[in-house]
């Protein structure tokens, strides 16, 4: 049930995000397409308006042409500019309005995709790892897209274009597309290559001077490194590193610069290849004077082109890749099966149960089985540890059991956690939060506040009811104590029929926690409930008591019971009487 990274191939990875792309809006993303393949075109026409234009001029030196057809090439050559111009700013603002779009679309789909986890999901860290690999790769699938769709839609139709037009003047001067290629890609190589030998003789030194840094000047360290009297031995460490870095960094700058000049040379030789095969064509009468001026303005804009390509969107689509695989194995990880909650509207039932955490050794609960009846107020009692959270996790339906069976009593039902949430939100909807379909009058709010024994007309909340809970928010922020209320209050608002209650009393002194959980079993006479504590004086109010001890289920009954039958239950209660006894 855990979810296996699978490797997704580029292309396949890019067939997979582009129908989602298509569908955030269908239209314009066609009508984005097709500006993008005009782009394309706009520019590699601009090269046939070139050649039209210098052979009506050089045919009116020549008398074979009249004024009026050079004005007219002209114009096209103008309109050409143009539409490439315009063009050029819709390609630049629909890709951004677009994506904007489309990262709102794809969070909430993720979004959809992580709330149907299962809690347990939850519970394994390498979940937790791959929802934050996922979060991080859903806009980079956006871009990774983009870019792959620039290269089709922009690039290709460029250079198909201009590919049929150099066969068409020659079809030996189609080799020119590979000499423009062929010199970027291999100078690009080269570049990397030393770029990446220099960081890595870099890297180790800057960690090192950084360290040497934080020494001398951060917070933390720079008590002992003044007690100690080490300033002098980091400093030099700090100037010896960063002399080292200098070095370093001037080799690299250096091999940076020789690997530019390598770049220019090798285009050089591309050009001058170019060039020859051009000058060998009008020498043969193979090209007019027209199309040879033409290709020959259009060579710098086809190196630039290839520039483009290799060094920044080769570049952008390898690096965001192995990013975008972890968003899309995440969205394409099937959720595992749930199967119904049963509910009987009764007695929760549990027979022979038993869990292990994903990633856990030991089994968290071991063989449990327990009856709670409709409307009993239950403790579970033992140890940090014993089982207790997770044992009410299972009753709840939150897990499955491994093996054994869980009839579930009744189907509504709330709880109140040892981690609770403190919502940046007012207090009304800190608490309605729970159950919005649950009417919400203020008498409801005062009552079950009141019950978790917060008093929203006191100094703590200025504005009632509807005071802010946050300081970022311009609000107030409360105690620990006052949270833990807020919690409890929200938990009996929802609407249920069985209530947990797990421990969420730990910043609440013992005392004050049996005033809470009193009022709470007056309140839940006529519901189940479930009380969870490691402390044992707020117990007696239980109907019944149960005692866990390492995920085992060791003894249940009333307190004086299970205190003259002696074992974990009386040790327990030995060992914590003292605070009970100095307290009151
Ligand atoms: N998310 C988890 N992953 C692995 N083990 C867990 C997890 N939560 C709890 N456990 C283990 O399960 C056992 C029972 O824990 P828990 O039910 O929280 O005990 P209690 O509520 O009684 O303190 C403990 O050994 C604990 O270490
Ligand atoms: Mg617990």
């Amino acid at each position: 049930m855990v979810y296996v990274m699978r490797k997704i191939h580029i292309l396949r990875a890019f067939f997979l995000v582009l129908p989602k792309l298509a569908c955030v809006a269908p239209l314009q993303f066609a009508l984005w397409q097709c500006i993008a393949v005009l782009h394309g075109l706009s520019f590699a026409i601009l090269t046939p308006a070139t050649q039209l234009f210098f052979e009506r001029a050089t045919a009116l030196a020549t008398g074979h042409a009249d004024m009026a057809s050079v004005m007219a090439a002209l114009l096209c050559l103008a309109a050409a500019h143009v539409v490439m111009q315009i063009l050029n700013g819709i390609c630049n603002f629909i890709p951004m309005m677009y994506t904007q779009k489309a990262h709102g679309v794809f969070s909430a789909a993720l979004f959809q995709k992580i709330n149907r986890l299962t809690p347990i999901q939850w519970e394994n860290t390498r979940v937790l790892d791959d929802i934050n690999k996922a979060l991080k790769g859903e806009q980079e699938s956006i871009y990774f897209t983009n870019t792959i769709l620039m290269l089709l839609t922009f690039y290709l139709p460029y250079f198909l274009f201009m590919a049929l037009y150099l066969w068409r003047c020659k079809p030996l001067l189609v080799i020119s597309l590979l000499l423009v290629f062929l010199p970027t890609l291999l100078t690009q190589l080269l570049r990397t290559k030393l770029f990446a030998k220099a960081e890595d003789a870099s890297a180790p030194v800057r960690r090192e001077l950084e360290y040497a840094e934080s020494c001398i000047a951060g917070r933390e360290f720079f008590k002992e490194t003044r007690t100690l009297g080490a300033f002098g031995y980091f400093r030099d460490l700090f100037q010896s590193s960063a002399s080292l870095l200098n070095r370093l960094q001037m080799r690299a700058s250096v091999r940076a610069d020789l690997a530019e000049l390598g770049m220019k040379l090798l285009s050089l030789v591309g050009y001058a290849g170019i060039l020859l095969l051009l000058l060998d064509a009008l020498l043969a009468n193979e090209i007019s004077v027209g199309a040879f001026a033409a290709i020959f303005n259009s060579v710098a804009q086809m190196f630039s082109m290839m520039r483009e390509i290799i060094c920044s969107h080769f570049g952008s689509v390898a690096g965001t890749y192995g990013r975008v695989q972890n968003y899309l194995a995440f969205m394409q990880a099937e959720a595992p099966e749930r199967p119904a909650l049963q509910f009987n509207s009764g007695d929760i039932v549990a027979d022979h149960i038993s869990f292990t955490y994903p990633q856990a050794t030991q089994p968290a609960i071991c063989d449990v089985s327990l009856t709670i009846h409709a409307g009993e107020t239950v403790a579970l009692v033992g140890e940090n540890g014993s089982g207790k959270s997770t044992l009410a996790r299972l009753l709840l339906g939150l897990y499955e059991p491994e093996h054994g069976r869980i009839e579930r009593g009744p189907s509504s039902s709330s709880a109140v956690f040892q981690q609770y949430q403190r919502y940046q939100m007012t207090l009304r909807d800190n608490i309605t939060i729970s159950d919005f379909c649950a009417p919400a009058e203020d008498d409801k709010l005062e009552l079950v506040s009141r019950r978790a024994g917060l008093d929203v007309y006191g100094r703590s909340f200025p504005a009632g009811l509807d005071t802010m809970l946050s300081r970022e928010f311009d609000g107030v922020d409360l105690s620990g104590g006052q949270w833990q209320r807020v919690a409890i209050a929200r938990g009996l608002f929802r609407n249920h029929e069985l209530i947990v209650l797990d421990e969420p009393t730990a910043a609440i002194d013992p005392i004050e926690e049996t005033q809470v959980y009193n009022r709470f079993a007056q309140m839940a006479k006529d519901k189940t409930a479930l009380i969870i504590t490691h402390r044992l004086g707020s117990v007696r109010l239980a109907d019944r008591i149960l005692v866990m001890q390492q995920g085992r289920l060791v003894q249940q009954g009333t307190h004086e019971s299970l205190m003259a039958a002696g074992g974990e239950y009386a040790r327990l209660y030995a060992a914590q009487e003292q605070w009970y006894e100095s307290n009151s």
